[in-house]
């Protein structure tokens, strides 16, 4: 594969980020890290989406201005991205001059090319989706359903987009690329919807909506939104219809993957396609929605009290690197379906897989070669049956990661590990050691350490410091490409003396962690 790229939905910055944001980027990441082992370039684009009425009202209840707020909290999500080891390519945000610039280039175009027009509109605005709704959309209390909150009335003459012009191509394109929309069963969806589409209004008058970025051409409007942020992908990567593009552009556009919530598909799979379509380029090659991660099985939301930040976890249980959370996080749904997080699941998942499971199995192995054979490897032998097993499973790791399914492609590294363990307690290597059967010994050694060193490599995209301390031990390089692993992964030779042996993973309730935890 020669090139790779992704982005994420870029969030709204009248909050900081919460766990919900985290799992969409922690999902990218593990993606991204994955293809980086592929490909021989590749690019994730994430960002944050910072104009429109909801971050004009949040900074005056707070009493703050707009940028003040944006600021403040577009910094809050690029630190907990940190936190998190988002290995991002570039971070947009939507109040950068050449993204400012290059949307009023965009409008423009659209405006030059007849696909805007201007017309007097009254409609039902929810300042929670930046968008209007049908009456239909409503609840029986005639609120969004989403934001439990009764839309606005908006009278205005403003700029729309004539989004029905598009309609055709755009099933077209969806039912002749059954992947375009990931997973396939939310395509339907978007059918449906593209059933009853109308034109859209694409600004606001200023005299209603002043934080947002100027129709070049008439300044007593700002551009809608969520033109703005889908922009991003574009912009992002150097594109301006008037100005020099960026090599970044050429490179990575159309993109692998967009990955979105359920919640913004149509604006997603029907407006930025439209407007692509509009602009006469190419479309991303999927886009992929996922579902949404549940506190407790309940909706994560302001009102019932129950968001929580990834900070918050890792404070909680005192981890000094991100590689739990994601790996809970990445495992946390198949299918594009919901996932859940709890303190007990995330706990029990963490403590079986990544110290029960990989971290024991290693730290017992080299604590073996340490005391039977000072640290060195006598022999590259492999047990066939498990060098078969590793073959499979990079196999099977890489075909489900084709088919996004991540959650199912980390399951396949643990049951390798499980199978792994499970030899080791068949082969007795500490039996084998007291009844001086030193050859067979060393090999039972070797495999599992053989084992291990490929497990690094392909847990790498979820624990990338875990992985670390693994390859750090076993002496392999755990950035290569899935391409250079080779049968034999480690060399015959001196490995490693007692002092170098760490453990990679501490059970979040062992006494070490609680010692830690009261120091
Ligand atoms: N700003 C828009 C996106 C513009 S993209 C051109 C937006 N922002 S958001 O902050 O509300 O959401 C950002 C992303 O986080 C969306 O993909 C959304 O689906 C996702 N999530 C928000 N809460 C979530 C969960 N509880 N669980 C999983 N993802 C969720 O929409």
């Amino acid at each position: 594969m020669e090139k790779f790229s992704i982005t994420t939905a870029i969030d709204y910055v009248n909050g900081e980020a919460h766990i919900g944001h985290a799992y969409e980027k922690i999902f990218t990441d593990v993606i991204f890290r994955h293809y980086k082992k592929r490909a021989d370039k590749a690019f994730f684009l994430t960002g944050t989406d910072e104009h429109g009425i909801k971050i004009q009202k949040t900074a005056k209840s707070l009493g703050v201005t707009p940028k003040e707020l944006c600021d403040k909290n577009a910094a809050s999500f690029i630190n907990t991205w940190k936190l998190l080891d988002i290995d991002y390519s570039h971070f947009i945000r939507t109040t950068d001059d050449y993204h400012v610039a290059a949307v009023q280039n965009i409008f423009e175009k659209l405006l030059e090319k007849g696909d805007i027009y201007k017309h007097k509109y009254t409609g039902l605005y929810c300042s929670g989706c930046e968008c209007f709704l049908a009456e239909k959309d409503l609840d029986e209390n005639g609120c969004c359903p989403i934001h439990n909150k009764k839309p606005e009335v908006v009278s205005e003459e403003n700029y729309f987009f004539k989004l029905t012009k598009y309609k055709e191509r755009i099933i077209k394109h969806i039912k002749e690329n059954p992947k375009f929309i990931q997973p396939e069963f939310r395509a339907q969806e978007v059918l449906n919807q593209l059933e009853n589409i109308e034109d859209i209004s694409v600004s606001r008058a200023k005299t209603n909506v002043n934080w947002g970025i100027e129709v070049k051409s008439d300044p007593s409007q700002v551009i809608y939104v969520w033109i703005d942020a889908l922009s991003n992908y574009i912009t992002g990567l150097g594109y301006n219809p008037e100005g020099n593009i960026k090599e970044d552009y050429n490179e990575f556009w159309p993109v692998n993957y967009h990955i979105i919530g359920k919640d913004i598909l149509k604006f997603h799979s029907i407006y930025w396609i439209a407007i692509l379509m509009a602009l006469d380029i190419e479309l991303p090659k999927s886009i992929y929605a996922h579902g949404w991660i549940m506190i407790d099985k309940s909706k994560m939301s302001k009102s019932t009290g129950n968001v929580i930040s990834p900070k918050s976890v890792m404070e909680a249980f005192n981890l000094d690197n991100p590689d739990a959370l994601r790996y809970f996080m990445a495992t946390a749904a198949i299918g594009g379906k919901d996932g859940n997080y709890s303190d007990d699941d995330f706990k029990e998942k963490v403590n079986a897989d990544l110290a029960n499971n990989m971290g024991n199995l290693l730290n017992r192995t080299l604590n073996m070669l340490v005391k039977y054979f000072d640290g060195e490897i006598k022999e590259d032998f492999i047990n066939s049956d498990l060098s078969d097993k590793v073959i499979e499973t990079i196999n099977e790791v890489l075909k489900l990661f084709d088919e996004m399914e991540i959650a199912l492609a980390a399951q396949k590294i643990i049951n390798l590990l499980d199978e792994t363990n499970k030899y080791v307690n068949d082969t007795a290597p500490w039996a084998l050691a007291k009844e001086e059967k030193m050859t067979e010994c060393g090999r039972v050694l070797y495999t599992v350490l053989n084992v291990m060193a490929h497990a690094a490599i392909l847990i790498e995209p979820y624990c990338p410091n875990i992985a670390f301390y693994m390859a750090k031990q076993l002496k392999i390089d755990v950035n290569q490409k899935f391409a250079s692993m080779k049968d034999n992964m480690i060399n015959a030779g001196k490995l490693i003396s007692k002092e170098e042996i760490h453990p990679v993973f501490l059970r979040l309730d062992s006494e070490i962690m609680g010692a830690k935890k009261k120091a």
